[in-house]
């Protein structure tokens, strides 16, 4: 029954997958970074009464008018250091557990939104890190939004990187939220069908991100590849990355 009921759920993470929309782009857009533009604000308001978000995490790349900045900073905040370092050290230890035991997938498929990775799912964590990640739930979710119970660990190997894609609204709510362990990295969100504006974001290790509304429907994510990893001019070193990923239970049809 066990076997059965594994392989179920091996089924249900993959067809997750499955239903990504992927759209690989191979652009250089490393090209017009000169052009970027980052908003010169102080902390950005939103719609969490308690959380403000910093635009310092935010690379505007292109063609970005301010209201459309405005969105993004209200859809997409990035809370850094919001796990202590022996909080981080706490989660991982109970992630690598689970995960050490999963192979790494590193097959260039077309319906792979992710290359270099595995990945696995969690639903009883120890008391220690219940709290933490009740902490995330609680930040991200408003009360009574029925959550998914398990949290999603993807570990990205050091050369391992995301497609862009949009999470399946089959699968998946209104709101993401993701915990970078290990490795801080570049996120971009690329508007799903004019391919513009292109936003990059920076993620650092520990950080907390929180994506909803047009950042979760209007724009494809990706993690960019070590070799593209940059921000502002700046390298943003890659290594091994283990993000544990917070999603609420797709919207009625
Ligand atoms: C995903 C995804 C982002 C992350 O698994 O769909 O986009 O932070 N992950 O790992
Ligand atoms: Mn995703």
């Amino acid at each position: 029954m066990q076997i059965v009921q594994a392989i179920m759920r091996l089924f249900e993470i993959h067809s997750r997958r499955f239903e990504t929309i992927i759209q690989p782009r191979n652009v250089a857009l490393a090209y017009f970074r000169s052009d970027s533009i980052s908003p010169d604000i102080g902390d950005h308001e939103t719609d969490h009464p308690e959380i403000r978000n910093s635009p310092k995490n935010f690379e505007f790349i292109s063609a970005c008018t301010p209201e459309i900045s405005e969105q993004i900073l209200k859809d997409m905040i990035v809370i850094d250091d919001f796990l202590s370092e022996s909080e981080e050290k706490s989660l991982l230890e109970e992630a690598e557990s689970q995960i050490q035991r999963v192979r790494y997938e590193n097959e260039e498929n077309w319906d792979n939104a992710i290359i270099g990775y595995r990945e696995t799912e969690r639903k009883n964590w120890n008391s220690e890190n219940k709290k933490i990640l009740k902490r995330v739930r609680d930040l991200a979710f408003p009360p009574g939004v029925s959550q998914l119970v398990n949290v999603h660990i993807l570990d990205l190997a050091k050369d391992g990187y995301i497609k862009p894609h949009v999470d399946s609204v089959r699968f998946c709510g209104d709101t993401i939220a993701g915990l970078s362990l290990l490795s801080s990295s570049v996120m971009r969100l690329v508007h799903e069908s004019q391919k513009d504006p292109v936003i990059d974001i920076l993620l650092k290790r520990r950080s907390l991100y929180i994506m909803k509304g047009i950042a979760r429907y209007e724009y494809t994510h990706e993690i960019l590849k070590g070799n593209q990893s940059v921000f502002k001019r700046e390298i943003v070193e890659r290594d091994r990355r283990i993000s544990l990923i917070f999603r609420n239970e797709p919207d009625e049809e």
